[in-house]
């Protein structure tokens, strides 16, 4: 399979597009460390399919659940709970090859309501998560002279305007130029570093939206392709990037979106 031997770690693995890439990198090989915040059970049952699929089993103590998986639990607001998370799956697994930063949040607001907190939140999961798990990464690749792959769940909003969700579209447009930076300084050492920018998709980001007849059908008319995404239209391409066929791309955002971005018609 396109990941044997390889490990792989997946923030915010406990649901959503998350969930769905761990399993699918399991499916090609991968072993797994599962990753959650505020979601046990979630987590529990990304392990479930894991080991239902044939995925490795491990377990380490106080995080863990039994001996169906892996599972760390680590807020990546906090720097010292991301430097943990990776140093915890090296020590598991031995090695980290593969890092995919999926973990993110949003807060609708107005611009002139958000408060500090709101934008920190923010921030601090979206941006300074991905920058810190990624340099406890890079520094383990260096220091065992190995190669890997880095992929960043963005969105379209690292390009497109979002209204009341500033603060997310900061840290998607912070993201992407952080992968355009990292790609370059980080490919002499053999590590890639690519986006991928999902449109809408059918997750519990967008739980509200998809309870609200109205919201959802304007969104669904500016989508060509005129459904909203599902978590494995995301997680096919997010394994293909960690495959060796994708080693000779980094530095670019692939948008899966149905066409939301680029759609402009007149009437
Ligand atoms: C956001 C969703 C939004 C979608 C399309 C995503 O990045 O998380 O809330 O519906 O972009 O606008």
């Amino acid at each position: 399979m396109a990941l044997d031997g390889k490990v792989a770690l997946v923030t915010g693995s406990s649901q959503g597009i998350g969930k769905d890439i761990a399993i699918r990198l399991a499916k090609e090989g991968a072993k797994v460390v599962v990753n959650y915040r505020s979601h046990p059970e979630g987590a529990e049952e990304t392990l479930d399919e894991i080991k239902s699929v044939g995925g490795t089993c491990h377990m380490v103590e106080g995080y863990c659940n039994d001996e169906r998986g892996y599972s760390v639990g680590a807020d990546l607001g906090m720097v010292e709970d991301v430097q943990r998370l990776v140093a915890d799956s090296i020590d598991h697994f031995g090695q980290v090859d593969i890092l995919v930063n999926n973990a993110g949040i949003e807060k609708h607001a107005p611009f002139w309501e958000v408060d500090e907190k709101a934008f920190e939140a923010v921030l601090n999961v979206n941006l300074k998560g991905v920058f810190f798990a990624t340099q406890a990464v890079v520094k383990h690749l260096m220091a065992t002279q190995r190669s890997g792959k880095i992929i960043n769940i963005s969105s379209v909003h690292e390009e497109l305007p979002f209204p009341n969700f500033a603060a997310y579209c900061a840290s998607k447009g912070g993201l992407k130029m952080l992968t355009r930076d990292l790609s370059v300084e980080l490919a002499p050492y053999g590590i890639t570093v690519n986006n991928v920018a999902p449109g809408a998709i059918e997750t519990p980001i967008n739980t509200k939206l998809l309870n609200d007849p109205e919201k959802l059908n304007a969104l669904l008319t500016n989508i060509p392709l005129g459904r909203l995404g599902q978590p494995k239209d995301i997680s096919g391409l997010v394994a293909f990037l960690a495959s060796e066929d994708a080693s000779y791309m980094t530095g670019s955002t692939f948008f899966v979106d149905g066409g939301l971005t680029w759609n402009y018609q007149e009437q």
